[in-house]
């Protein structure tokens, strides 16, 4: 880098402040590589003396570059970039060249038996989606039950309504404003979990022989759950930065006949991915033109580290065409089997299913949940679930960003506590399964996220625990990837 005199010009000839223009020319180093991802940029003091500027310029330039996402500051440190796993722009293909027809879902054993693996609670734990239980509020909650089971003795005994408790229902409805919904609790139907909710939302949009449009990577339980109804999958390419590519759905909609959209637009599971609010409103308004239902996951939106959780997209729902499902899985209690669809114009089909299959979900979980949500903090709960989250989403991601072969990209979420980690070429994330697996740890290896030949070389991590030995076991992670490059 050169020494910088004067006021430079900006693109559109307008004159630039100097810290925009240490700024630019750092941004461009970053792009062009020259700094990678985790690497240390230059010190402020270090820049001033180079380029002949202030420190307080340099200060600027860096809040600036923070401020765009490129760099990091890291306590008594310096100055990182970011080890950000955004697609560059020139990787971005052609809706035909990324398109991949309708395939049937045909898991064989592997899959099975990685699952079966990650299900060893002696393994570290992160190969797992599940919450920390440490943090879950097991104390208040199970009093909770216990109260309120003797407060409405017979009801809890009782069988209940398909649709679920109304006051449970109410709380829900009142708490879909932070996700830019107003709803009724008429609306909604009480069911057992977030996965049930979806099952039972495929089950009511498709029938076998459909084909389900979803971004890929795809969370492994869809891709079971869409074998078995004997649906074929259509996987969308999606981002870590947006999620999943609209230009690619659009085509995939004229070439083939979509039954139904599944979509995890909020801190996708596995990517971390938020679709934008402007993207959302195209999605849904892209398949209404089409009257193509949206089943839209939203299992871990209330985990936003930010100071508002992202809008859902059902939020831009004209037509009534998006059944929003969601749980108290990640929040609360996975073992007590509360969640919600909220199913639009399918709700008597939604309801007929849930009666079918399961009749009603238990009602003393659904008692304890809706006094919680009134009574128990649920709000303040939140706030200090995301806050050690975010902070351990950080850890786990500069361990990686330490320990990891060069060139290795890891997302950077903004809420929930999973990481998409993307490692050279040469590395097998099976075999880094197995090699791992041998030494205690759990890695969910990419090839489980989708029925074709792709994400060989990536992992999903969870960053729901942190501790020495979780640091420990990324350090293991990282020599063994390093012996295979
Ligand atoms: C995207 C997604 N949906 C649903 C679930 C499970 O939800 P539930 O336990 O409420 O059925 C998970 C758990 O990992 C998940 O990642």
């Amino acid at each position: 880098m050169g020494t910088m005199n004067g006021t430079g010009q900006g693109e559109s000839g307008s004159v630039r402040h100097r810290y925009e223009e240490v700024a630019a020319r750092l941004g461009a180093m970053i792009a062009n590589g020259t700094y990678r991802p985790g690497e240390r940029v230059p010190s402020v003091r270090g820049l001033s003396r180079q380029l002949r500027v202030s420190i307080n310029t340099v200060l600027q330039s860096y809040a600036h570059l923070e401020n765009a996402g490129l760099i990091e500051a890291k306590p008594q440190s310096g100055y990182y970039v970011r080890a950000s796993l955004s697609t560059p722009e020139g990787e971005a293909q052609k809706p035909a060249a990324a398109y991949h027809p309708p395939s049937d879902v045909v898991l064989g054993e592997e899959p099975l038996r990685v699952m079966h693996a990650l299900a060893d609670s002696s393994l570290v734990p992160l190969g797992r989606g599940a919450p920390n239980p440490d943090l879950l509020p097991a104390e208040k909650l199970n009093r909770m039950l216990a109260v309120e089971s003797r407060r409405f003795r017979s009801q809890s005994l009782a069988y209940g309504s398909a649709q679920g408790l109304r006051k449970l229902r109410l709380q829900i409805a009142k708490r879909a404003i932070t996700a830019g919904c107003t709803l009724e609790p008429e609306e909604i139907v009480i069911t057992s979990g977030c996965v049930e909710a979806v099952t039972l939302a495929l089950q009511a949009a498709c029938r076998p022989g459909d084909t389900v449009a979803i971004a890929s990577p795809v969370y492994y339980t869809f891709l079971n759950s869409i074998q078995w109804m004997g649906l074929k999958v259509l996987e969308i390419p999606a981002t870590p930065g947006e999620g999943m590519s609209l230009d690619v759905l659009a085509y995939a909609i004229e070439q083939t006949p979509i039954r139904a959209c599944l979509t995890i637009a909020n801190f996708n599971n596995p990517l971390g991915s938020v679709m934008p609010d402007e993207k959302k409103r195209e999605l849904v308004r892209l398949l209404a033109r089409h009257d193509i239902p949206l089943i839209e996951d939203d299992v871990y939106g209330d985990l936003a580290f930010g100071p508002a959780r992202p809008s859902a997209t059902k939020a831009y729902d004209e037509k009534g065409l998006v059944l929003y499902c969601s749980s108290f899985s990640k929040t609360l209690a996975p073992g007590y089997r509360v969640g919600w669809i909220v199913p639009g114009r399918f709700r008597q089909r939604i309801e007929y299913l849930k009666s079918l299959f399961n009749i009603a979900t238990a009602t003393p979980p659904q008692l304890a949940i809706a006094e919680f949500l009134a009574n128990g903090g649920y709000d303040h709960h939140l706030r200090t679930l995301r806050r050690i989250y975010a902070r351990q989403v950080g850890q786990v991601r500069d361990a990686i960003c330490r320990s990891f072969p060069a060139g290795t990209r890891v997302s950077r979420p903004d809420g929930g506590f999973v990481l998409w980690v993307e490692m050279p070429e040469e590395v097998d994330a099976m075999r880094l399964f197995e090699e791992a697996l041998r030494e205690g740890i759990g890695i969910a290896p990419g090839p489980l996220f989708t029925t074709g030949n792709r994400f060989g070389n990536c992992i999903r991590v969870s960053a729901a625990f942190w501790s020495e030995r979780i640091e420990r076991a990324l350090a293991t992670l990282g020599e063994l990837a390093h012996a295979m490059t």
